[in-house]
């Protein structure tokens, strides 16, 4: 048995899309532990390119079964929408290879609409959302007023259990947002469209996890965000309500964390961030608009440009540390071909004092000077390097300081966006 779980190391957006793709070759089960619709991976296969929200992205092999597991936030709608894109464009979509948790918490109308109002309000912390419901569905979940896929199999249980919990939420709407009443009986009418398109996907996830990992079957474990988005170890309250790191996997899938075997942690060779919030190696000047232009650092959910920075080796240790990661996983660094000098932050300054850790509190975080080690740009196109040693030493440094610096080795490196511009240092599933 190998179970890989990759993991976003920074705020996510590190090009998980393509390498959970490449790895999904050598296993069987592929399941997203947490987030929702929030995430976006672009996946190049050949002329193709899909941009997948919800589904996880083994459902492009036909041999793999996909699952959405128990920690995931689920928009029916857009799910049941990417389903039927997919199988529109030749990608078979069945009971068989796409399993989703009847633990699921299920993102409603109301979600949305809260999302939304809290994030215009006036007296509010705008924290730059993607605003399809996230935070909104896991506080009803904490709150234990959610409504879970499971409830899609008992139309008059999701009735009950629905008009219990949108009557707070039509207050908060009406009375403190401004906003428009949400009648219940108008979602009730689309969770019967819900039910008949989903139902036959619902499935008890756990058990079949369970199984998988017994029976010696490979699972690899696909996350979405980044660790400084975790709920907990992230820059708090600019992150996302969920956990992107490994623990997050135990919880958001059901499997025992011993049953983890190898923690990939992702790397872009840069840094980016979207939303609000601290992000000491940002770059506001030509050269973080070269990298976004080059890395086409616009969000694949919502079409925001990313803020772009210096690499931070601060934020990458501290996800190998939490996360237990053993391989890294470098993505992107084609897009640092032509800067005359590249920048890795190896500690910061605050207030005076050198630390080598992201201060809990964002406005330590904010007050934090970066400190750099810098190396020799690359001129070389390196899309068509195949092993470290066809990287120029330029590049070659660069990595090798990285991992000097936060403690884990080098599985893998992409150098393009196509699958087959990615050199493997190590392989897993094997
Ligand atoms: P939410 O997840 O929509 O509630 O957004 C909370 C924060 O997480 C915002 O700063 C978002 O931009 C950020 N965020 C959520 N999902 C992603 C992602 O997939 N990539 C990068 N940032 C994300």
């Amino acid at each position: 048995m190998t179970n890989v779980a990759v993991i976003g190391t920074q705020w996510g957006d590190e090009g998980k899309g393509k390498v959970v793709d490449l790895l999904t070759q050598g296993a069987n089960l592929v399941v997203r532990f947490q987030g929702g619709n929030n995430a976006g991976h672009t996946l190049v296969v050949g002329d193709d390119t899909y941009a997948l929200h919800l589904v996880p992205s083994g459902i492009l092999h036909p041999d793999k079964t996909a699952v959405i597991g128990s920690g995931v936030v689920i928009d029916p709608v857009v799910l049941i929408e990417e389903i039927e894109n997919l199988r529109k464009r030749g990608v078979a979509i069945t009971p068989d290879n796409l399993k989703i948790s009847e633990k699921a918490h299920l993102i409603l109308p109301y979600h949305k609409a809260l999302d939304a109002a809290r994030e215009s309000a006036s007296f509010g912390q705008k924290i730059g959302t993607t605003g399809r419901g996230i935070g909104p569905a896991y506080e009803d979940k904490a709150s234990r007023l959610g409504l879970r896929a499971g409830d899609l199999l008992d139309l008059d249980g999701f009735k009950e259990k629905l008009v219990r919990a949108i009557v707070e939420k039509n207050h908060l709407l009406t009375t403190l947002y401004g906003q428009a009443k949400i009648e219940p009986d108008s979602i009730v009418q689309s969770a019967k469209i819900w039910a008949a398109a989903l139902s036959p996907f619902i499935a008890n996830t756990f058990l079949i996890i369970q199984k998988a990992s017994k029976t010696g079957r490979h699972i690899l474990f696909e996350g979405a965000q980044g660790v400084q988005l975790d709920i907990d170890h992230g820059t708090y309250p600019f992150v996302t309500s969920s956990n992107p790191t490994t623990g997050g996997v135990a919880v958001g899938s059901g499997i025992a964390p011993r049953d983890i075997s190898s923690v990939l942690g992702l790397v872009k060779a840069y840094t980016s961030r979207v939303g609000e919030g601290p992000f000491p190696t940002e770059l506001v000047n030509d050269i973080g608009e070269k990298i976004r232009n080059v890395g086409r650092e616009f969000g694949t959910t919502t079409g925001r440009p990313r803020r772009c920075g210096w690499l931070d080796a601060v934020v990458v240790k501290a996800a190998v540390e939490l996360c237990g990661i053993d391989w890294l996983a470098i993505t992107k660094l084609d897009v640092l071909k032509g800067l005359d000098e590249l920048k890795i932050a190896t500690h910061y300054v605050l207030e005076g004092e050198k630390i080598d850790y992201v201060p809990a509190s964002i406005s330590d975080l904010a007050k934090a000077e970066p400190v750099y080690e810098t190396f020799k740009g690359f001129d070389q196109d390196i899309t068509g390097a195949r092993s470290l040693a066809d990287l120029p030493k330029e590049a070659r440094a660069y990595l090798d300081r990285l991992t000097e610096l936060v403690g884990a080795k080098i599985a893998l490196v992409s150098v393009g966006p196509e699958r087959n511009q990615t050199i493997f240092a190590h392989r897993f599933f094997q």
